[in-house]
């Protein structure tokens, strides 16, 4: 059997073109039970994205880049560097950069070993990535951010709220693509309560907040020690 990882990364390769039924509710993700509030809460993401970053900023894992070219709208961001793994999705995000008249550098890399000097980005976004992250590894992982980042660097963080009902956060879940195809992710959950205790790894917490939208998402703010700090 394949492991993880090698599952995860097939599945986002083959997802990529249609990654971005979920966000808009369609296809296997329609449920008009609760469209409207997703879509009510996909805009309160999205007023966190806008009043987030300036000067040069990294989306890790950047996926189809529906977030990368929201930060694109922002004159307070200089530039975007977008990273995933995947070629598929870089792909998607090349493509709707170049219809918004947006520009970004596209690198293909691994968010657990960033290919960046130390303290090269003023600020960094992950969407939708924290919860594939492995427990035992989140430190790790956000150690890695916080060295990208400069002293005082701001991270905003989206990521699926613990559903109601769940028991337990972590869950190696088989997702099916249109193709009838299944794949097997993991998928870790977070409340507003666990993304602040995995991001006090890196950020004190009179300098985080974490929040969630509604019933879907959740959302991490938090800014890096100064420089005195750093060590
Ligand atoms: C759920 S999608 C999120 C996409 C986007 N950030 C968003 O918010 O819509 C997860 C993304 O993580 C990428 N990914 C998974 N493991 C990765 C890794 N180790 N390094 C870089 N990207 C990775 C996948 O290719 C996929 O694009």
């Amino acid at each position: 059997m394949t492991n993880l990882d090698d599952d995860m990364r097939t599945y986002y390769d083959q997802r990529a073109p249609e990654y971005d039924d979920w966000y808009d509710r369609v296809g296997r993700y329609d449920d008009p039970t609760t469209n409207a509030l997703w879509h009510v809460e996909v805009r309160r993401l999205e007023v966190f994205a806008d009043a987030f970053g300036d000067g040069r900023l990294l989306d890790i894992a950047c996926g189809t880049g529906r977030w990368t070219a929201r930060f694109a709208t922002n004159p307070r961001v200089t530039s975007i560097v977008g990273l995933d793994q995947s070629d598929e999705m870089l792909g998607e995000t090349r493509a709707r950069l170049a219809k918004a008249g947006q520009s970004a550098d596209l690198i293909r890399g691994d968010a657990y070993a960033l290919p960046f000097p130390d303290a090269s980005f003023d600020c960094c976004f992950t969407g939708f990535f924290l919860s594939h992250v492995p427990l035992d590894t989140v430190p790790t992982f956000l150690a890695e951010v916080r060295r990208i980042l400069r002293p005082v660097g701001q991270l905003l963080i989206f990521d699926s709220l613990l559903p109601g009902g769940k028991d337990a956060p972590v869950e190696v879940q088989v997702r099916s693509l249109n193709d009838g195809s299944h794949h097997r992710v993991l998928k870790v959950y977070y409340t507003s309560e666990t993304l602040a205790e995995a991001l006090a790894s890196i950020a004190t917490p009179d300098h985080m907040a974490t929040e969630r939208t509604g019933r879907f998402f959740v959302v991490g703010r938090c800014r890096t020690p100064g420089a005195a700090a750093a060590g």
